[in-house]
């Protein structure tokens, strides 16, 4: 049912390369993690954070140590090459990057969070920050997330706050000092009805749930311990069936609850366990599942070299569709464009049934136009080459020489961009070879 290419088959995650360098990789989501598959490798830095774009499947966004955000697309059938050219990078964090994240609704529009402990929202369309939120935050921030609608984000901070913020207002409109005491990570993420859900550890390090009203963040709706250990709680979030998911960094074990609207209001369903540690996880949208073997959740787990599938199904004896596991989920269509959100429209999600299973459509390029910005500071397309504004003859012979020499010198960094990503593949590849030989 799914063609190759789109997220199903495509795994992307980031992981530490044995130069040393950190370069996404993509995979096959069942195989081992094999050094001469092809990478992504356009940030000068370590990636940080990775998010799919929730309306195109071959889009992904990157942030890096290097201070910027790039996003990429990734071709049609995979990745048979190495990429290192993004569709556009964004320039405006004047530390590390360590959160992107689309919006759920708004065609283009991607959030990122720095180590300056700034949030800033792109529209990825013309390349342009337009809302930036540099006097919120006053340390790091762990964890961003949107609302159902796009209207709001919540954040988790290293000061131990717990904000929801109105971003085109650039407003906060509740916080939560202390949401949880401990001075490790908290995690927040908003539900589909507007409450949000953090985990956190308590003063003697427990590992701790909350679910709290934005209306009134004076005392959690909900407050759960959970054990004493030190990894983070990750969350996900299925808001179709209110399912979370909590995956412990380092655990062996998924636990998940169900967020109800009468107490407990955070209800444990039930524990997955399996033997060794998880690094890292992802998690498969909804629309990816295989609803035929009921599935209700397809994770992926990180090991050391190799990205395990780990699938939630739940047993039934019929084989037609299961209506109540599958209630309508968010589609790939957005439902508005950049521009109508930053001027102040909200929409939820368009939702489509799964009922025939997901076929995915087909997705468009993104383009990005770059708008003609104020500087004069000529902008680099895709390609290498420059785009801008058109250079009229008043600009004189002396600008179109420095953008000649400009162009030059790009082109010939993406040359060394592209041997050295070439060199990588060739070095992984012999290296193969001789284990092959070897063995
Ligand atoms: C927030 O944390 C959750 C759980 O770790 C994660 O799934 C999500 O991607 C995070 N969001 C961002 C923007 O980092
Ligand atoms: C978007 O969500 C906010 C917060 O839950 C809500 O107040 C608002 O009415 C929603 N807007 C639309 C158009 O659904």
């Amino acid at each position: 049912m799914f063609r190759e290419g789109h997220i199903p088959n495509v795994f992307v995650f980031c992981l530490e390369d044995w130069l040393g360098t950190v370069i996404i990789s993509v995979a096959t989501c069942t195989g081992r993690i094999d050094k001469s598959y092809p990478t992504v490798c356009g940030h000068t830095g370590p990636v940080l954070d990775i998010d799919w774009c929730p309306h195109n499947d071959q889009v992904i966004a990157s942030g890096s140590e290097d201070c910027t955000v790039m996003v990429w697309q990734i071709p049609e059938n995979g990745l048979t090459l190495s990429l290192t050219e993004p569709v556009v990078i964004l320039e405006g964090h004047s530390k590390r990057v360590g959160i992107v994240a689309w919006h759920p609704t708004a065609r283009n529009v991607l959030l990122s969070a720095g180590c300056d402990n700034a949030v800033i929202i792109w529209n990825v369309g013309t390349g342009e920050a337009l809302i930036t939120l540099d006097d919120m935050h006053s340390d790091m921030i762990y964890n961003v997330s949107w609302n159902r609608n796009g209207s709001l984000i919540c954040t988790a901070s290293k000061d131990k706050k717990v904000r929801v913020i109105d971003p085109r207002k650039q407003e906060i409109v509740a916080e939560k000092e202390k949401a949880h005491e401990g001075a490790r990570p908290m995690r927040a993420i908003f539900l589909a009805d507007g409450n949000v859900f953090t985990t956190g550890f308590s003063r003697m390090s427990e590992r701790q749930l909350a679910l709290w009203n934005p209306k009134n963040m004076q005392e959690p709706i909900a407050l759960h311990e959970m054990d004493t250990s030190n990894g983070v709680l990750l969350p996900f979030y299925d808001p179709d069936t209110s399912i979370i998911y909590l995956c412990g960094k380092g655990d062996s074990s998924i636990r998940y609850f169900e967020i109800t609207d009468e107490s407990p209001y955070v209800h444990y369903l039930n524990t997955f366990s399996s033997k060794e540690p998880q690094r890292g996880m992802g998690y498969m949208p909804k629309r990816g599942l295989d609803v035929n073997k009921c599935e209700i959740a397809r994770f992926f787990k990180l090991h050391e070299r190799k990205c395990e599938p780990i699938i939630m199904t739940v047993p039934r004896k019929s084989d037609l569709f299961q209506d109540d596991l599958y209630p309508d989920t968010a589609g790939p269509e957005a439902s508005l464009e950049a521009e109508e959100w930053f001027e102040g429209k909200n929409a939820d999600p368009l939702l489509i049934s799964l009922k025939h299973g997901y076929v995915p459509g087909k997705n468009r390029d993104l383009k990005v136009v770059k708008k003609n910005l104020l500087d004069n500071k000529p902008a680099v397309n895709k390609k290498g080459g420059l785009i801008g504004p058109a250079k009229g003859m008043a600009d004189g012979v002396g600008a179109m020489q420095n953008e000649a020499k400009l162009d030059e010198i790009l082109k010939e960094i993406k040359s060394i961009k592209d041997t050295i990503c070439n060199q990588d593949e060739r070095i992984s590849k012999l290296e193969q070879q001789m284990a092959k030989i070897a063995a």
